[in-house]
This record gives C-alpha cells, sequence and structure tokens, in this order.
C-alpha cells in the first residue's frame, strides 16, 4: 500500500479534549444493572452488592461520567420507587423494555457506586409520564443540604451529604414514536422548560442537557433540535446527540467509512446550535452531548427488546468483532477531531446490554470494543490538534470518499498522543507522522488491537482472540515516525516531544 502522511502542528489546535468524552451509560435494560453492576448474589458481590469482578474491568476504562437510569426506561421512571428501604420498594411493570423492575438498584445504590469508581453522574428524568415537580423533588434529593423534605429523606435513606449532581437530562429520545410521553417539539419545548426552571430553581448550578435528535433517520431531525434550542436556549447548556451504526449489508470496508456519517452528524448538529445562536443573537453557545453512541444493529428485533415480563431479561446482548471496535475507535477519533464541539459523549453502554464487559453467571468477558476505548481514554489529556492526512483511500458504497487510515491525535505539553485506524482489510498501512516544529524524540508507549478476521468476536471459550498488544512496529527517523499498521487495527502511540 503506498504511505499515508500524517502531518500535525502544534499550533493547529481545534480544542482541548473535554474528559467527559470518555463517559458511559447504565440503563435498567435487561441484564445491564441486576446481574451486571449489582448481583448481592454473586461470588463476585462486595460489601454494597456489586460485582467486583466488573469493577475491576471497568476500571482501566477510565470512565468519566456516567448517565442513569436510561435511555428508554427513563421515560416511565419515578425515582422515588428507588430510595427507600429496600423491602419496601415496589417491584414494577416496565414499559419501555416490557421487564419487571424490582427497583433494588436506584439513586442511593447508583451514587455509591458512582463514589466507588470515581464517575461523575449524569442523571435523566423522566419527561415521559413524570412530572416537572417530580424532576424539582430529585434535584432537591441529590444535591440540597439538610433541613427540607427531599434532603432529609436522602440523610434518612443514609446519605448526609449532597451528591451533587451536576448534569441532568431532560428526559430522553422525546423525538422518538417509540418514547412513552413523545410529543412534537414545541410541547417537548414547553415540557422541558417548565423542569429546567423548577430544577435550576433548587440548585442553579447544575447543567441541563435537551433532548436533541435520537437518529438522523427521523424526519424531524434537525427541525425537532431548532424548535427546542429556540424555546429553551437560555436553560439548556448541551443538546443530546444519539448514534447507532452497523454493519447490516456485511460490506465491511463500507461498515469502516461509517465515520463520515458520524462526522457529518457533528457538524450538522452544531451548524443547528450556532444557527440559532446567530439567530437570538445570544452570546451562549450551545455544545453536543453525544450522550449514546456506539455499534447496535444486531440484536435489535423485539425477540432482544422484549423483556417478556422477566426480571433481568437477556436484552440487547450484542456480540462485537473485531470491525466493530474499528468503529468504535472511528467514534473516539471523530469527537477529538470536534472537540470544539462535542464537550460530552457516553458509550451506550457498559455491561451486558450492547456493551464492552460481558457476565455469564459468574465469568465474565472483555468484548472487542473494550480495547479501544481503553486505548484512548488513557490518553486523552491535552488538546486535538489538527491531522492533515495525504494517502490512499477508497469510495465506499455509502458514505463517500475515505482515507484509508483513519487518525486523530491530542497534544498534551511535551506528550503527543496519535490513534489510527487501518482500514484495509488485508494490507499493512506504512504511515509517517510528523510534528512540525517539535519533532518527535521517543516512543513513550504504544498498543494495537487487530486480530485474525473482521468478523472474528472473544468469546466465553476463547476469550484473548481480539486483545490490544503492545505495539513494536513504530520507529522514530529525524524526528519523524515510521509505522506500519498491521490490517484491520487501531493503535494508540504515545510520543516524547524534542526540544
Ligand atoms: O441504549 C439503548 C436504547 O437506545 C436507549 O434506551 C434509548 O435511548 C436508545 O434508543
Amino acid at each position: 500500500m503506498d504511505q499515508t502522511r500524517i502531518t500535525l502542528h502544534p499550533d493547529f489546535q481545534i480544542a482541548p479534549v473535554d474528559s467527559r468524552i470518555f463517559g458511559g451509560f447504565l440503563e435498567h435494560v435487561g441484564r445491564a444493572v441486576y446481574q451486571g453492576v449489582y448481583q448481592p448474589e454473586s461470588l463476585h458481590a462486595d460489601q454494597d452488592g456489586f460485582r467486583g469482578d466488573v469493577l475491576e474491568v471497568l476500571k482501566p476504562m477510565c470512565l468519566t461520567t456516567l448517565r442513569y437510569p436510561g435511555g428508554n426506561f427513563a421515560s416511565g421512571y419515578h425515582w422515588q420507587n428507588g430510595v427507600s428501604p429496600r423491602t419496601s420498594r415496589p417491584s414494577v411493570r416496565e414499559l419501555a423494555w416490557q421487564s419487571i423492575e424490582t427497583n433494588q438498584f436506584g439513586t442511593d445504590e447508583f451514587m455509591i457506586l458512582a463514589r466507588k469508581m470515581c464517575w461523575s453522574p449524569m442523571l435523566t428524568i423522566n419527561l415521559g409520564t413524570g412530572s416537572p415537580e417530580e424532576a424539582r423533588n430529585w434535584v432537591e434529593y441529590c444535591n440540597s443540604p439538610v433541613g427540607t423534605q427531599y434532603a432529609n429523606m436522602r440523610i434518612a435513606n443514609g446519605s448526609p451529604e449532597p451528591y451533587n449532581v451536576k448534569l441532568w437530562c431532560l428526559g430522553n429520545e422525546m423525538d422518538g414514536r417509540w418514547q412513552m410521553g413523545h410529543v412534537p417539539a414545541d410541547q417537548y419545548a414547553i415540557r422541558a422548560q417548565q423542569a429546567a426552571k423548577l430544577m435550576k430553581d433548587i440548585d442553579p448550578t447544575i447543567e441541563l442537557v435537551a433532548c436533541g435528535s435520537s437518529t438522523k433517520a427521523l424526519s424531524t431531525y434537525m427541525e425537532w433540535d431548532r424548535t427546542v434550542l429556540e424555546y429553551i436556549g437560555e436553560y439548556a447548556d448541551f443538546i443530546s446527540s444519539h448514534c447507532y451504526v452497523g454493519n447490516s449489508n456485511g460490506n465491511t470496508a463500507d461498515y469502516l467509512a461509517v465515520t463520515n456519517f458520524i462526522d457529518k452528524q457533528i457538524e450538522e448538529m452544531d451548524i443547528v446550535c450556532r444557527y440559532v445562536q446567530a439567530r437570538s443573537r445570544s452570546k451562549k453557545r450551545h455544545y453536543l452531548c453525544f450522550d449514546e453512541w456506539n455499534v447496535w444493529y444486531r440484536k435489535t428485533t423485539s425477540e432482544y427488546t422484549n423483556g417478556k415480563w422477566q426480571i433481568a431479561p437477556h436484552l440487547l446482548e450484542e456480540e462485537y468483532d473485531l470491525a466493530d471496535a474499528l468503529v468504535v475507535a472511528g467514534f473516539l477519533n471523530s469527537f477529538i477531531r470536534h472537540a470544539d464541539v462535542v464537550k460530552i459523549a457516553n458509550l451506550a453502554q457498559i455491561v451486558n446490554a450492547i456493551a464492552p464487559v460481558q457476565t455469564c453467571g459468574d465469568k465474565l468477558l472483555l468484548q472487542t470494543i473494550y480495547y479501544p476505548f481503553v486505548m484512548y481514554s488513557n490518553r486523552r489529556e491535552g488538546i486535538a490538534l489538527q491531522p492533515v492526512i495525504k494517502g490512499p483511500g477508497y469510495m465506499s458504497d455509502s458514505y463517500g470518499y475515505v482515507n484509508t487510515v483513519d487518525t486523530s491525535a491530542i497534544l498534551d505539553e511535551s506528550l503527543l498522543n496519535v490513534f489510527l485506524v487501518n482500514r484495509s482489510i488485508n494490507e499493512t498501512a506504512p504511515v509517517t507522522i510528523d510534528l512540525i516544529n517539535k519533532g518527535l524524540a521517543n516512543v513513550k508507549s504504544a498498543d494495537a488491537l487487530t486480530g485474525p478476521h473482521a468478523n472474528t468476536c472473544n468469546t466465553f471459550e476463547q476469550p484473548l482472540t481480539v486483545v490490544s498488544q503492545p505495539f513494536r512496529a513504530v520507529q522514530i527517523l529525524n524526528g519523524k515516525a515510521i509505522v506500519e499498521l498491521p490490517p484491520l487495527s487501531v493503535t494508540a502511540i504515545t510520543f516524547e516531544l524534542g526540544t
């Protein structure tokens, strides 16, 4: 394959990378909570009932902001069902996933977990079947000091100190007909504004995420976002975006070009934000909160989404292959390249349901998509640079032209992190990396992920087929890096800079 040349300049900066783009999402769906993070009867359970083995493998992901409790689940959730002594909590019919919700895990359990894991909590209020007042009460429960009804309730439940939840989502996917309480944009905007006002009256320091378009497939895409932002722009700090992608037609080269689609979605949403800002002559710029993203296309039919009134049924249990891991890396490249626009992003989800970590009884599996997340998340500090890339590429069937090598880069004072995805199915990609005016001195660390075939998965029988490994095919010559990327691979390299 012809050489790819990546040129970077320390002054060609996009923006500091907001660590919150390495967030996650935990929903009450399937076995995400029960048998996922929480299972008091497991032999791995800690003193709080959390699965110690699961938490141990989640730690290297260094997740920042954790969105909870949904998702679609949030639109029918009444938080007070989950915050009394456990024996008095009701079991309810949960309509989003037609499952039985026992409410044994609720706000207090989530906060204990978040503290344990150093996650910053991000709560989604119920704007489907819930009321603005219920949302206001939840903010008081979480954030107010002793002395009033809901703060006192929290204290009675064992938490004297406020939880200080800074980020709140004003509902979930309210543009979708599948959503409980779905309404047109103007009605959602009124509902969201009413809740936002009460919530900010209780705690003016909170940040709010308005529901943006949940998918480009809806005819309301962008028009929904414009209407919502024009109405509640002064209350909301972010607008949400969701994106799930997949390889439905089994064409790997095409699938790996899906990053163009992700880039475009970010850029289009940013256009709406800027349009509304300009039109309203406002000083306030809205940023993107990409609070659900992942690969999800195999387990989407009712067989995998209808819980048939079971407790913790097997739902959305996608098995990920090598190609999916490359696409997850592509999402992260895209977020880094749009660091000026995307300030929060949440991998959906973290355990069992569309997740990097899978449990089966007391066993645990790390899926392919686990590895790129870890490789990137541990190299996230610094300022995103604008890469200039020259090299071979191809025209994809669905997404237009892409370079064979997809990249992003983060400069952190004396370190440079470069992320590389080789989309070629069978060819090694020779790459040179040049940081103008600086020069690269040493390789501090380098890891790569590849595997035998695009469709290779890790399984409970063969769990270590697609795992990241130390990467050695990189050398420095005259201050430039020369790299040989294996076919179908993700590589992350940290360079020390010259003087
Ligand atoms: O993450 C799974 C589901 O996908 C979420 O509940 C919903 O918001 C989205 O449609």
